[in-house]
């Protein structure tokens, strides 16, 4: 098990800047996703975690240790890609047999190494099998054994789920988790599902654009996000992100008014779907918007309303509620779980800090 630090990591291909001084700790034992959209430099920030790929600058460290020169094989790192890397003329014991081939082991701790992750990840009737005579998860589980069979000092793996169907993903999901805790395997996971990303990992660090935008809890990300873009990544329907101007202490946009006391200028309020309601038309600073749609998602329904033109906002509403399309209604938020973002996507205080 190690505790992995990267210092001011950068990665430029060409003109690009890849990875941009990329600061972060993870914890020996610790689950760290990275989270983020396609092309923002999650696979290339693995990569050079497990040695695959050289920083243009910066430093790796394994407990301590720089391992910034040190080639992948030495780093003791496994990796589990999204399409498994197995022998194909190789039955599924002996795939996982070749990660032990150069550990030095003896045959009665190899078997006993097999036998234990065999166990654990329930592949018993799946050894005498090729991979080709796999399903896509029984390949993922078999790959899943084949990397930590060697007991590395830290599990790399890059959406290992995503070419999995939705039911398969979804038990995948927390038998990783699982197997991890039991493990207590330093594990960097990198996926672009936020779902996988809240219920997988004991934090998340966010990245776009090749920058870490904000690192923390689940919980912290979710409720407490550092910036616009975590606002709106996180979040299932994603959080209302209402684009206005702040002026003498309020907030305005699209007919919605909030007091604030964010400096005067460009500003977007962020409220999530469970924090707006439905209200009588009477209650001062209610918004006016018309029903575009409902969705039914069975435990609750989703209200899609077009406030004006280009601003569609979504409500959660019970699944009894009913709407008709192009229905006027009235709408209110509730202003503490309001979220104010300034011009360059950093949050900004609602409230004026109280002093201590
Ligand atoms: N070997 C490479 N050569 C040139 N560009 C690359 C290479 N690897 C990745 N990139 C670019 O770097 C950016 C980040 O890629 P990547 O780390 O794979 O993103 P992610 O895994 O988040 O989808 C992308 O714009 C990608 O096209
Ligand atoms: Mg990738």
């Amino acid at each position: 098990m190690a505790r992995i630090e990267l210092q001011q990591l950068h990665k430029t291909f060409g003109s690009l800047a890849a990875v941009q001084e990329l600061g972060l700790e993870i914890a020996e034992g610790e689950f760290l996703v990275l989270l983020g959209p396609s092309g923002c430099g999650k696979t290339t920030t693995l990569n050079m975690i497990a040695g695959l790929e050289a920083p243009t600058s910066g430093r790796v460290l394994f407990d301590g240790r720089d391992v910034t020169k040190v080639l992948a094989y030495h780093r003791n790192v496994a990796m589990v890609f999204q399409s498994s890397l197995l022998y194909p003329h190789l039955s599924a014991r002996r795939n996982i047999e070749t990660s032990l081939r150069h550990s030095g082991l003896g045959r009665a701790d190899r078997d006993r190494r097999i036998a234990d992750v065999v166990r654990m990840l329930e592949i018993d009737p799946l050894l005498d099998k090729l991979p080709s005579q796999l399903s896509g998860g029984e390949r993922q589980r078999v790959a899943t054994a084949k990397a930590i069979v060697r007991e590395p000092a830290a599990f790399l793996l890059d959406e290992p789920l995503s070419a999995l169907d939705a039911a398969l993903r979804l038990s995948l999901r927390s038998e990783i988790a699982n197997l991890q805790k039991r493990l207590g395997t330093t594990t960097v996971l990198v996926t672009h599902d936020q779902i996988e990303a809240m219920t997988m990992g004991d934090r998340i660090a966010v990245m776009s654009n090749g920058r870490l935008e904000q690192i923390g809890t689940p919980d912290q990300i979710y409720n407490d996000p550092a910036t616009l873009f975590v606002a709106g990544f996180l979040g299932a329907p994603p959080m209302n992100l209402i684009a206005g101007e702040v002026e003498a202490g309020c907030f305005r946009g699209i007919g919605f008014s909030l007091p604030v006391t964010a400096p005067t200028g460009p500003a977007t309020l962020g409220v999530r779907p469970q924090d707006v309601r439905v209200v009588a038309s009477e209650v001062q600073g209610a918004l006016v918007a018309r029903v575009f749609a409902l969705e039914h998602l069975g435990r609750e329904s989703v209200l899609i309303v077009e406030a004006d033109k280009s601003t569609k906002l979504r409500v959660l509403v019970p699944p009894s509620f009913g709407a008709r399309v192009g229905e006027r209604l009235f709408l209110a938020a509730d202003p503490e779980r309001c979220l104010l973002f300034g011009a360059e996507g950093m949050r900004l205080p609602l409230h004026p800090a109280v002093p201590g």
